[in-house]
């Protein structure tokens, strides 16, 4: 990953320098371009300056003269050969013409004529007649506009030196910004995820709690959660595994004790034997069904589907509804103290929890009856709200408290698997709920619901 980020990088580099030589190279051509360009206008006017002195088939002197002044202005050092090759006038002989300020002011611009140096010739036409030759050699400038010329070279080398430290520095900040905020989390993830490889699922990677989250810090968020959920997966398996075995084991022993009871002939009411094997593998059926039941609370961690809007006093009257006939069968009240309210829930998952509920109550209450209390729970805002069941039943022993919401925990005479509450508490939290318990031996016992 890093190798691949600095690559990347060192790309972007070397494309930037690229771009930046070309820059520079096109920058100094079209520089050199226009300075040949304005030397060869100005070769051309000293010519046709030349040419105009050339009248009526000899040269006239002054006007020459005048020509080659101008040549001296221009930078140029120059000198005219007749069609015989005899020189008619060159800058040096003008020079002593020329104005003594003129002369200061030149010498100040160039280095004077000297008559050496290598000449470049072009031939002088008037009327499509060849009249002589031009030689021409540039002054050598002295002053400032060498230096600028030479200033602005330096200044595009310049350009390139910075701008490369630019783009250098700017990828190389980037580089760094790259590793700390896009390898550095991906490398704790990774980290993360080679321990839950290993086993250990309790591991999970510093999620940063910021408002704008990116894709990464989402990846972070799935990949804790789906960790919280390998968890769970784990422990429950852990759980399960050792509770199903144990609690198998009592059914199927008796089972065996039975079966080898026929075997030995040693049987006095075969009936009873056939009962005692059908009781017990209705426990094992019924022990099956709870660890399907509890499995499937477990799994809605995953699936939690989504909340809709049910009228609370109509979603318990519905419960109580199949509920009631047991109830009076058993001398038992249903009260209900609650007003029509619309709260946003999960149905089938409060539909489980309350039907647990009310089972229990119903199993560990002689006297009495039971009361279901709701209404909105003003603690924690508009939306919230309670349930409360309340028995009249037995009660729970205070040390037996803590325990009830244990999978497998069960009372001495419950006849049942212990797993009712566990699934309760599973779900409700599932729900984002929590439940509290409190009870009074022999008084009854008081289950309170808060969905937020
Ligand atoms: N309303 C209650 N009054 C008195 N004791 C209770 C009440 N509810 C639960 N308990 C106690 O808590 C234990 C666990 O309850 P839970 O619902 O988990 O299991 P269960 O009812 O025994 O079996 P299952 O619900 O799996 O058929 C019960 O066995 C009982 O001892
Ligand atoms: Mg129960």
């Amino acid at each position: 990953m890093r190798t691949k980020l600095f690559l990347a990088f060192i790309i972007i580099i070397s494309l930037a320098i690229l771009s930046n030589i070309v820059f520079e190279r096109l920058i100094l051509k079209d520089f050199n371009d226009f300075v040949m360009g304005t030397r060869e206008d100005r070769i051309y006017w000293i010519m046709a300056s030349v040419e105009g002195s050339f009248r009526e088939g000899q040269w006239d002197i002054n006007a020459l003269r005048e020509s080659l002044h101008w040549g001296l202005m221009l930078g140029f050092e120059t000198y005219v050969e007749d069609t015989d090759g005899n020189r008619v006038i060159s800058s040096t002989d003008v020079l002593s013409t020329l104005n003594p300020s003129m002369l200061k002011r030149m010498n100040s611009l160039f280095k004077l004529p000297s008559g050496r140096g290598e000449f470049t010739w072009y031939p002088l036409y008037v009327e499509g007649m060849e009249i002589g030759r031009l030689y021409l050699r540039p002054l050598e400038r002295l002053g400032l506009t060498p230096i600028k010329e030479e200033i602005f070279r330096k200044r595009g080398r310049e350009f390139l030196i910075i701008s490369f430290l630019i783009a250098g520095g700017g990828a190389f900040i980037l580089a760094l910004l790259f590793t700390i905020f896009l390898s550095n989390p991906l490398k704790r993830l990774t980290s993360s995820a080679e321990a839950i490889a290993r086993g250990d699922f309790s591991a999970r990677a510093p999620s940063p709690h910021r408002r704008l989250k990116d894709e990464l810090d989402r990846l972070t968020e799935t990949f804790n959660y789906m960790a919280e959920a390998l968890q769970r997966e784990d422990a429950l398996r852990r759980h399960l595994t050792s509770n199903i075995t144990h609690e198998l084991r009592t059914p199927l022993t008796i089972i065996k004790g039975n079966l080898e009871a026929i075997e030995d002939g040693v049987i006095s009411d075969p009936n009873e034997v056939i009962r005692n094997i059908k009781m017990e593998i209705d426990r094992i059926i019924s022990l099956v069904e709870g660890v399907e039941d509890i499995t499937s609370a477990e799994a809605s961690f995953f699936k939690r589907g989504k909340k809709t809007e049910i009228d609370l006093k109509e979603f318990i009257d519905s419960i109580t509804e199949i509920m009631e006939k047991v109830f009076e069968e058993k001398g038992l009240f249903i009260k209900k103290e609650g007003r029509s309210m619309i709260v946003r829930t999960y149905p089938e998952k409060l539909h489980i929890v309350l039907k647990n509920l009310l089972t229990n109550a119903y199993k560990f209450t002689d006297r009495g009856g039971v009361t279901i209390r709701w209404g909105r729970h003003h603690d924690t805002g508009g939306s919230a709200f309670f349930i409360t069941v309340q028995d009249t039943g037995r009660g729970i022993r205070e040390e037996d408290l803590k325990r009830v919401f244990d999978r497998f925990y069960k009372g001495m005479d419950s006849g049942g698997r212990g797993l009712g509450l566990a699934i309760v508490k599973e779900l409700v939290e599932v729900m984002g709920g929590r439940i509290e318990v409190d009870s009074k031996e022999g008084e009854g016992s008081r289950f309170t619901l808060y969905f937020g």
